[in-house]
């Protein structure tokens, strides 16, 4: 059958997006499967004129380069660090992100990670579901109060003021740092004043060349003892080694969605914390969040490749 071009899907999509595609004549090949190996990456993507990858694929120049007629790389993301960007533009490829629509799911992740740790949550399913659970006890699992406590968040984009509104609600206090200060309603403090002073610190900045490692092992010992962090942003924002050591003393615990390295490897030590909670990467998972990223992810692909300026473009 005549198809107008070939779109890489790096993984099946939820919902009706592709067909969309499929509709117009694109020949979609939709990569099935929970992998997608560099090597079958570097293979698929030959003849392709659009492409929507996944946040673990990395496209780099390699990959650009295996398809001279790309034209747009589509990010089934709103972070676009898995991109090289500057390769992007020196080869004139579009780059585009899915903003704004996964905002809300990923503030109520990171609530739920930051409830599960503070009130140990992942502790009391995991006491009673091993059959320790004999009687009630006032001193059984205690745990953080949220009420009164200050949350510190780091990167107070679209995500990190959802988190505050909801932060709110449960009467915390909120503070926030970025590179500059915003016409918000809560204190904006230096990196240093907010993680000494925070009960709860999260992460909500993207991950680039100066925000790697952004936690090190200084700034996660310089944080107020007793206090939890909770990154749903990108792993590689903390210093993950150093992270472990925090956790057997001087933090309360953890609320990692992201890890460096993503996935962690099994038997990796910080599994074996009770005050770590880890969840897979699933910030954004809401099913109709994920649906309308792909209606996105899709709508920016179409229009680069029928001439028009993409909704969400990045480069
Ligand atoms: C993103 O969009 O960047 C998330 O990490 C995946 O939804």
């Amino acid at each position: 059958m005549f198809s107008v071009g070939k779109i890489l899907v790096t993984r099946s999509l939820p919902g009706s997006a592709l067909e969309h595609l499929r509709e117009r004549g694109y020949r979609v090949e939709a990569h099935e499967g929970l992998f997608l190996s560099r090597e079958d990456l570097l293979k698929k993507v030959e003849g392709a004129i659009g492409l929507i990858p996944t946040v673990k694929d990395r496209v780099d120049a390699e990959v650009m380069d295996r398809a001279p007629g790309l034209k747009v790389i589509a990010c089934y993301s709103v972070g676009v660090d898995h991109v090289d960007l500057e390769a992007a533009k020196a080869r004139g490829i579009r780059v585009t992100q899915t903003p704004g629509v996964l905002t809300e799911a990923t503030a109520d992740l990171t609530l739920a990670l930051l409830l599960a740790v503070a009130r140990r949550v992942a502790e009391g399913v995991d006491y009673a579901r091993k059959g320790l659970w004999q009687a009630w006890h006032p001193e059984l699992l205690l745990g953080m109060d949220l009420e009164g406590a200050t949350l510190g968040i780091v990167g107070m984009g679209r995500i990190g003021q959802a988190v505050a509104k909801r932060a709110e609600a449960f009467g915390m206090r909120v503070v926030y740092t970025g590179r500059t200060p915003k016409p918000l309603p809560y204190p904006y403090l230096s990196l240093e004043a907010l993680l000494a002073t925070s009960d709860i610190v999260s992460l909500h900045t993207p991950l680039t060349l100066e925000t790697h490692r952004l936690i090190n092992r200084e700034r996660l010992f310089a944080m107020k003892p007793g206090s939890i962090l909770i990154n749903t942003a990108r792993g590689g924002l903390v210093d993950t080694e150093a992270l472990v050591e925090a956790l057997r003393g001087h933090l309360f615990g953890a609320g990692l969605d992201v890890t460096d390295p993503e996935p962690l490897p099994r038997g990796h030590p910080l599994y074996a914390l009770p005050n770590a909670v880890i969840t897979p990467h699933i910030g954004s998972a809401g099913r109709r969040t994920r649906e309308r990223m792909a209606e996105m992810a899709v709508e920016n692909l179409l229009a680069v490749l029928e001439g028009r300026e993409p909704p969400n473009p990045v480069v």
